[in-house]
């Protein structure tokens, strides 16, 4: 797994590497925008949500975890055996590993998503993945997304992104991503599953997804892709400058 880059120097700005922190709602276009960021100023781009996804897989795969409730104490003992990192394939695009297997399409179903939310709300689970995210930001340069990436993650970020849109938005971008996989998911499932999501992430006791102090906000419900990362881009130029 690389992450980080060896040169302190961007790309496309010749100055010092800087931290990005884009935390929001899910399905707002964060891993998007991200993920644009790090393409254009040759930054490592980590998508902190897989990591608790991937958490959650393991989690489901060995029983501890079913629609019924979760057995926090094997999730806990098991924590050590959890191995989960990040690969670049040919096309360049970014895959999640859970124990050295690829496991990128299959954390992305709503069962896993729901899961997610679910064991993210463990305090041992944020624990051990914010200190796995925090090593991986120490050499700067890193674009991260979740929801407590400005808060908790990298309070030190030097940009913080706080993206949010309304929740039938983002069902309904949801909705189209799973209809170009090949699936036929039922549109209210999916709005469920923002709402209930959205709900426990705001809600729970531990690292809730609130909105740093000093994080810009954007409502990005009436803007397409290209007009977010141009507005990203600016932001980022600002905080260079
Ligand atoms: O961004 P996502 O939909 O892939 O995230 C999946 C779940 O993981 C989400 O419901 C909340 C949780 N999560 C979190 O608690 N903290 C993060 N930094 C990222 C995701």
């Amino acid at each position: 797994m690389q992450f980080g880059c060896e040169s302190q120097t961007d790309k496309n700005l010749n100055v010092k590497k800087i931290n990005i922190a884009i935390d929001g709602f899910s399905s707002c276009g964060k891993s998007t925008m991200a993920k644009g960021l790090a393409k254009e100023l040759g930054y490592t781009y980590i998508d902190t949500g897989a990591m608790y996804r991937a958490a959650a897989l393991h989690a489901i795969r060995n029983g501890w975890m079913t629609k019924e409730g979760m057995d926090e104490e094997a999730i806990r003992e098991n924590m050590g055996q959890l191995d989960i990192s990040f690969e670049k394939d040919d096309k360049g695009d970014q895959n999640t590993y859970l124990n050295g297997k690829n496991v990128e399409n299959e954390i992305r179903s709503l069962e896993v998503a729901d899961g997610a939310s679910r064991i993210s709300t463990l305090p041992f689970v944020r624990t051990t993945l914010v200190s796995l995210q925090q090593k991986m930001a120490e050499k700067g340069g890193v674009v991260m997304d979740g929801r407590d990436i400005g808060t908790v993650v990298m309070p030190n970020a030097e940009l913080k992104i706080f993206l949010t849109a309304s929740p039938e938005v983002r069902a309904n971008r949801r909705f189209k991503e799973m209809q170009d996989k090949g699936e036929n998911p039922r549109f209210e499932s999916v709005l469920q599953n923002v709402i209930e999501r959205d709900q426990r992430d705001t809600t729970r006791e531990v690292s809730p997804l609130r909105k740093a102090a000093d994080a810009i906000e954007l409502d990005n419900s009436y803007m397409n892709v290209q007009e977010q990362f141009d507005w990203a881009l600016e932001q980022v130029k600002r905080v260079k400058s």
